[in-house]
């Protein structure tokens, strides 16, 4: 997998922030073989989970993704993901509009 995570504001943040995911074409909805009851992807994001609950101030993770990456937002809910209630957000001219989500720690 390829991306970049990071805390906003180190010592104030509260949510994980996913600037960048994906996971090689060859293993998008491929069974992990060392933890079979999931996929890839969801391996790779109980990790990220893990690792945001071992900061002490982190309530969460957060992610944007395009409205028209059905896809990816049919994973994220999966994974407990749920969309924010502001609904979609056009931030650049091109492209469908960006939708953030989050995911509580422990949900
Ligand atoms: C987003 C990503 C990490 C998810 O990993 P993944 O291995 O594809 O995830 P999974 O296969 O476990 O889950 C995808 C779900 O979407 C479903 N799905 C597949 N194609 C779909 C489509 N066109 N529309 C809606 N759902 C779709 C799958 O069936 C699966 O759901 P299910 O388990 O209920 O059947 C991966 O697809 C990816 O890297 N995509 C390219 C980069 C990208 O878009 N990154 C996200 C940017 S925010």
């Amino acid at each position: 997998m390829r991306g970049v995570t990071t805390f906003l504001k180190p010592g104030e943040a509260k949510y994980l922030t996913i600037f960048v995911c994906g996971v090689n074409k060859q293993f998008q909805g491929k069974r992990n073989p060392r933890s079979p009851q999931e996929n890839f992807a969801a391996s790779i994001f109980a990790i990220l989970e893990d690792f945001a609950a071992k900061k002490a101030s982190c309530e969460g993770l957060k992610l944007w993704v395009r409205t028209s990456n059905s896809r990816a937002i049919r994973f994220y809910e999966k994974f407990g993901f749920f969309q924010d209630t502001s609904g979609p957000v056009q931030e650049a001219k091109e492209g469908s509009p960006h939708l953030t989500m989050w995911k509580p720690l422990g949900s």
